[in-house]
């Protein structure tokens, strides 16, 4: 019944998200391992979870709860956030996760038409959800060949010239793909350009604990800043689907405008969701922190790998779980190379493509505890020695 002409374009014309066709790839390929997907191998704090399993039998954990999020969750965030954040003029809402946080920030914020700015390599979900709702203008500022910064310069002229002025930049800080981080003196150059030019920025702190080597992150404030959070990746709490939006309490209908679009998508987050984030970040900082810095492991045994394409052609690493790899110059199709990895090395990564970067590849370090790790990054050393000396053999 109907055809293809009948579908919106809107969806038609959106991405095919790219996990869909990896978890798809990893299907088709007996034993292979993953160092695709965006996941930590950790669970929950374990008394967080006893916290909860006792809950299910409790009647309100079955009913709606209030739109923004549970009033004792929002009230440990709101201190989370001056806390450790600096924020403190912010309001909080509980959403689904930081990808529905970041819909409903588009919608929002953005009507059908408007332009928006991202930077290359871009976080694939955003590109889509721009890409959803009508927001198909979307201009895709460079990073820095060097250190993938986004480059500020271009975006200062970008919003000077471009009329009419986009509506929002989209930054995420440390980055995926990249597994950069924006230093605090780039971050505040950034929202100076965007505050200068009467654009909002956004702030997506997705990977905010997962900094190495000494960084630190830094989150900013003011009323053109929206900041995104996520439960998933800190916690291990991926499956539960809890993320948090802070946006600026002076603005007037702010807060008005995003109930709307919360009440038409996930009316609140799941209740049992959020009762656990809250026993989780009852836990404090140094339980993630604790767990983050196992990955240094973990990141070192991924940039052994990665040697066969030379030292120049491996970034990141500096936050998030990612490195970010550009392939031998003649593999302009990193999904071909993708798909001959997985199966002739059995070994699986996210292609550049679907970040704007034709001929890179995003390597992900978090998924796996230490030996399956080095496992994998045996089969990915070996299948890039082979591509680098005798090409794509079948
Ligand atoms: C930058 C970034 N934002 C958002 C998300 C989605 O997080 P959530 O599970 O909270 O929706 C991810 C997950 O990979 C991410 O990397």
């Amino acid at each position: 019944m109907g055809s293809y002409g009948m579908l919106a374009k809107r969806a038609v014309l959106t991405n095919t998200p790219v996990m869909v066709q990896i978890q798809e790839l990893i299907r088709g390929v007996k034993d292979c391992v993953s160092l695709a997907q965006g996941v930590v191998y950790w669970q929950p704090p374990k008394q967080a979870l006893e916290k909860v399993q006792e809950l299910v039998w409790e009647p309100s954990v079955s009913r709606y709860g209030a739109d923004e999020g549970l009033p004792e969750l929002r009230e440990a965030l709101l201190k989370k956030l001056r806390q450790e954040n600096n924020l403190n003029k912010s309001s909080v809402m509980v959403t689904a996760g930081a990808n529905q946080a970041f819909v409903n920030i588009v919608l929002t914020l953005c009507d059908a038409g408007d332009s928006v700015v991202m930077f290359a390599p871009y976080y694939f979900n955003s590109y889509m959800s721009f890409q959803m709702t009508g927001v198909t203008d979307i201009l895709v500022g460079p990073g820095d060949p060097q250190t993938l910064y986004p480059d500020a310069d271009w975006l200062e002229k970008t919003l000077l010239q471009t009329k009419p002025t986009p509506k929002l930049v989209s930054v995420v800080n440390p980055g995926n793909p990249s597994g950069t981080y924006i230093p605090e003196p780039l971050l505040q150059r950034i929202s100076n350009i965007c505050k200068n030019a009467g654009c909002w920025l956004v702030i997506d702190n997705t990977y905010e604990y997962f900094m190495y080597d000494g960084r630190k992150h830094a989150c900013l404030e003011d009323n053109h800043i929206v900041n995104i959070f996520s439960f998933s990746k800190a916690y291990g709490m991926m499956g539960w689907r809890v993320g948090y939006i802070a946006f600026p309490s002076e603005v007037e209908g702010f807060a008005a405008q995003l109930l709307k679009v919360q009440d038409n998508i996930p009316i609140c987050a799941s209740i049992i969701s959020q009762r656990l984030a809250l026993h989780s970040l009852e836990m404090g900082p140094t339980w993630v922190t604790d767990k983050v810095k196992d990955l240094v492991k973990n990141r070192e045994l991924l940039l052994e790998a990665l040697s066969p394409l030379g030292k120049e052609s491996v970034k990141g690493g500096e936050g998030a779980i990612y490195l970010w790899a550009k392939l031998p110059e003649e593999y302009k199709d990193d999904f071909e190379v993708v798909r001959w990895l997985a199966k002739k090395h059995g070994v699986v990564l996210i292609p550049g493509c679907s970040s704007g970067c034709p001929g890179y590849v995003r390597i992900s370090f978090g998924g796996l505890v230490e030996d399956q790790c080095r496992f994998a990054s045996e089969r990915l050393k070996r299948g890039l020695e082979e591509l680098v000396s005798q090409g794509m053999v079948p």
